[in-house]
């Protein structure tokens, strides 16, 4: 009986050791809400959920419905992961080139991003 509650406990163990980045439940969530990511301001700061509601950029809620219309042939993950990674490339319309940071494909690892893409596309 013993042994076989420590293998349980085993299991357990190494099943939550699998599970990817990817997988987690919230990655993206929290990223996208951290202050401080990869040592500057973090997405949350310039971008609200909340409808219509600009702080820097623009507010991203209903992005992941959006993002496949913007650009004619482009998905809404090929948009958003471009938009993340090359703010410059697509701009929007009524907001300045040049104000989002445009080196998160270096501070952040490519799960991170696909995390980020993940969740926006959610929206
Ligand atoms: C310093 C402010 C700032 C930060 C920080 C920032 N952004 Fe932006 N973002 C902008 C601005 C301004 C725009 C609009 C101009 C443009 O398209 O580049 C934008 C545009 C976008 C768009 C396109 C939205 C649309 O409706 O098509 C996405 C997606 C986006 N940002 C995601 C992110 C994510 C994810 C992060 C964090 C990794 C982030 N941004 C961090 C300012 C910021």
């Amino acid at each position: 009986m013993t042994t076989r509650v420590a293998a349980c406990a085993l299991m357990l163990v190494i099943a939550s050791c699998g599970s990817s980045v990817e997988d987690a439940p919230g990655e993206g969530a929290a990223l996208f809400e951290s202050r401080v990511l990869g040592g500057q301001a973090g997405c949350a700061t310039c971008h609200s959920l909340t409808p219509d509601r600009v702080l820097v950029g623009p507010s991203l809620a209903g992005v992941g419905e959006r993002a496949g219309n913007r650009v004619p042939g482009l998905s809404a993950e090929a948009y958003l992961l471009t938009s993340i990674v090359e703010p410059d490339a697509y701009v929007v319309e009524g907001f300045d080139s040049g104000r989002m940071p445009s080196n998160w494909g270096d501070v952040l690892s490519d799960d991170e991003i696909a995390a980020l893409v993940d969740y926006l596309e959610g929206q």
